[in-house]
């Protein structure tokens, strides 16, 4: 089972991956509590990492994720309320707040929330400031700020320059400023995030553009935040991304703006899918096997109501085949494509939808197959489309499995719609 760059399935024994999938059934999202940890250590030289929530918002990833000193990013009300049962507090912990909320737009309920409990707004538009300002003066914000260029590992995933819809343009950091002096509220620091799967030539820029952003600003504050972005090799032979040089690069960012402003600042990295893609698989049955022509396809029993981002970006997952017998099966490029009555329902596909094979051993049904590094936007982006349930996730740790979200059931599907009978 040596297929992906993914440390997951050689940590994994084909066995016990077996073994689940009878316990709990497929398709079954896994993770590996030991990749997670270390990758969260592999970024302990920044001075807080906020974890980016909407990459996987478990309960028990977040508690996880607690318990190795890493605070959190909740982008709405559901993402807030889940930091806070995961036990994070909106009052600062070693110099950060344990919950930021992000976003373009505060509704009435989220900025009722908001209030409630205190949580520091980072702001991505001058009304956010006007709406908090005038209701919580004295409330923290961050400024998040568009510098005028973004990436992405696709056009979807760019959040910064004139198409994106985040941040507030950095051309009118002034008026935002003037806001938060109006308002009396408190700046915390700037915050840049300009993609997620960004190439490190972009995430280098994003350091430049921070610096001349607080020395143009002529304001004062505590921190800055690096914001997320950091891509993972998703195919074999793909660089990882050098931590320590990343960090040395920020810490550089850092100390000239600390200099400028004569006083320390600190220095938060916001990592979504860098923590949490190569700690997490789909593990998911082969129940049948077709020829279209010459095309070979493999069906398997998730779809990308489980696993959205091969049909939503064209985004590349390594797959490896589980036989269910120990027979050798001879490799053939084959369609894998899951059961949702939807022609873009092709784990293997590219950019605009154009399908494509993968060199696989050849599957039977009954054999189980796992989608490699999808501990990142897995889950999360699941979806109900085609009336399916949301498939179970289980933890593995020190070798044991722990379910750590029960498979919906179909009664609960029903139930928003059956109540009102
Ligand atoms: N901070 C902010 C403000 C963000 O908008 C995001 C991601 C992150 C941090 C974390 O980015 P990361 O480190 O994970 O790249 N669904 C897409 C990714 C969308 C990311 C949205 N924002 C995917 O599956 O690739």
């Amino acid at each position: 089972m040596a297929l992906s760059t993914s440390p997951f399935h050689t940590q994994i024994d084909p066995q016990q991956l077996r073994a689940l999938a009878r316990q709990y059934g497929t398709p079954l999202w896994l993770y590996h509590a030991e990749t997670l940890r270390a990758r969260i250590r592999e970024l302990k030289a920044f001075d807080t990492i906020r974890f980016a929530q909407k990459a996987n918002s478990n309960l028990h990833i977040l508690r996880l994720m607690r318990e190795e000193g890493v605070v959190v990013d909740a982008v709405s009300r559901g993402e807030i309320e889940r930091a806070l049962a995961a036990g994070f507090t909106a009052q600062p912990g070693q110099g950060a707040s344990g919950i930021v909320f992000t976003a373009d737009l505060l509704d009435e309920l989220t900025l009722q929330t908001v209030v409630r409990h205190s949580i520091p707004v980072n702001a991505g538009s001058i009304d956010m400031l006007h709406q908090l300002g005038s209701r919580s003066p004295g409330h923290r914000v961050w400024l998040r700020i568009n510098p005028g260029f973004g990436h992405g590992h696709s056009n979807k995933t760019n959040t910064g320059g004139e198409h994106s819809k985040h941040g507030i343009w950095h051309e009118d950091l002034p008026q935002a400023l003037a806001a938060v002096q109006a308002h009396g509220l408190h700046l915390v620091g700037l915050h840049m995030h300009i993609g997620s799967g960004v190439d490190y030539g972009h995430l280098q820029q994003v350091c430049t553009a921070m610096v001349e952003l607080v020395k143009r600003a002529g304001v004062t504050l505590e921190a800055i935040s690096a914001g997320g972005g950091l891509s993972i090799p998703y195919r074999e032979g793909e660089a990882r991304l050098d931590t320590a040089h990343y960090f040395s690069l920020w810490d550089a960012a850092r100390r000239a703006i600390a200099s400028h402003l004569g006083r320390d600042v600190h220095l938060e990295l916001e990592p979504g899918r860098y923590l949490v893609a190569e700690s997490g698989a789909l593990l998911t049955e082969v129940r049948a096997t077709k020829h279209m022509g010459r095309n070979p396809f493999v069906l398997v029993d998730a779809g990308f109501s489980d696993l959205m981002r091969p049909s939503m970006y064209g985004a590349y997952h390594a797959i490896s085949l589980l036989p269910a017998d120990d027979q050798a099966r001879p490799v053939q490029a084959c369609v894998v494509a899951g059961p949702l009555c939807e022609s873009g329902d092709v784990f293997t596909q590219g950019d605009g939808g154009v399908v494509l094979t993968r060199e696989l051993p050849q599957a039977r049904v009954g054999d189980l197959m796992v989608l490699h590094d999808a501990g990142a936007y897995g889950a999360s982006m699941s979806s109900n489309y085609n009336s399916r349930p949301l498939a179970a996730e289980v933890l593995i740790e020190h070798g044991q499995a722990r379910l750590i979200r029960r498979r919906q059931t179909i009664e609960e599907l029903l139930a928003l719609e059956t109540h009102l009978d």
